[in-house]
């Protein structure tokens, strides 16, 4: 049994077609939807977004990311032993996401499965993902966060459609005597479901419900800067980390702004704080690790570095992972 589970690679995957503020307005003004690319850009950050076409699946995606990751590390796929997916936005109700991938990509060996918990999916999958291999469960791990948010998304609703794009992003994630992972915590807050759902369900051969994605955004809004600050400084108490040490932090990415607070509360510089809201928006389970793969590629992450990945959303569910690269 491995005393820790260290990230070897990390990879990513977006739609071919990127949509930036001005081609979405004008698409959003051909159905009467008022809004404008400066409205998005000064109040969120976002200046463009990557949108499925009708033959991209998450599970394509996926599998790309996860094909990257094991590149990066070396490793084959009939080598990997777990797949955890996360995943609000699957390719269907059953089998898993997780599954289809296993078999796309070939990782004969392997269990896999998929986890829900929205924005926070990614943190919430590294979590079970560590665990297990610490547990002696499995040697190492394809990690996942992907994500179709644009088939959620109600083209009437400005309050929400202009936030939210698709992709994928993955690690691998291997057991380690080096320390790997530090630690994680995870939060849930059952009571605040109702501020932000897609509450439509498959019911007698319909979909009974809303379909589309709801928030009431500034609730959320408040909610993600406080649970972040809160979080993050609760695992480094936990772990006697200094928050000195911390070389860098990747949040989920919903708005430049929350990005902003967070760095302000815990006293962060900005430039050590990963955004890449702007060039993806917001893709759910799948920001994380698209930040964090663009950091890695970009040399700004680099082996060594302590860092703080962090996830909220719905559920409400928020949680924070620290991990030396
Ligand atoms: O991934 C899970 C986590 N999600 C988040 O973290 C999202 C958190 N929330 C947010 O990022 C922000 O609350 C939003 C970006 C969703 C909204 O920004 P805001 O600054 O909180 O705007 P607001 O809701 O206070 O609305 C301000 C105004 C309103 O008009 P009035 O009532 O002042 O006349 C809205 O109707 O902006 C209007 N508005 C828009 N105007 C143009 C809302 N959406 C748009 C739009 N274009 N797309």
């Amino acid at each position: 049994m491995s005393q820790y589970s260290a990230i070897l690679g990390t990879g990513a995957s977006l739609p071919r077609r990127a949509v930036s503020n001005q081609e979405l307005t004008a698409f959003l003004a051909a159905k009467g939807v008022e809004t404008s690319a400066e409205w998005i850009e000064t109040r969120t950050g976002i200046q463009q977004r990557y949108i499925c076409e009708p033959d991209e699946t998450n599970s394509d995606m996926a599998s790309k990311a996860a094909l990257q990751a094991l590149k990066a590390a070396g490793v084959l796929p009939d080598q990997v032993d777990l797949i955890v997916l996360a995943t609000s936005t699957p390719d269907q109700v059953f089998p898993s996401t997780a599954c289809a991938v296993q078999a796309q990509i070939g990782a004969t060996h392997a269990m896999a499965f998929d986890i829900q918990a929205v924005c926070s999916g990614f943190v919430y999958a590294l979590t079970v993902a560590d665990s297990m291999i610490r547990a002696g469960q499995a040697r190492n791990a394809l990690v996942i966060g992907s994500e179709v948010f644009s088939r959620l998304m109600d083209w009437q609703d400005r309050t929400t459609c202009v936030l939210f794009g698709d992709g994928a992003g993955a690690v691998y994630l291997q057991g380690s005597d080096e320390p790997g992972i530090l630690g994680c915590k995870l939060h849930s807050d059952g009571t605040l479901g109702c501020i932000l759902n897609t509450t439509g369900r498959i019911e007698g051969g319909k979909i009974v419900g809303d379909p589309f994605l709801r928030m009431d955004g500034q609730a959320v809004f408040r909610q993600a800067v406080s649970v972040l600050g809160n979080s993050a400084l609760e695992l480094f108490e936990a772990l006697n980390f200094k928050l000195e040490d911390l070389d860098f932090l990747v949040p989920h990415q919903a708005n430049v702004r929350i990005l902003h607070s967070v760095a302000k509360k815990l006293k962060l510089p900005e430039e050590r704080v990963i955004m890449t809201v702007a060039q993806h928006g917001n893709t759910s389970a799948a920001s994380v690790p698209l930040a964090l793969n663009h950091a890695v590629a970009q040399k700004q992450i680099k082996k060594g570095d302590n860092v703080l990945l962090q996830g909220v959303g719905g559920g409400f569910t928020w949680g924070s992972v620290l991990v030396r690269m």
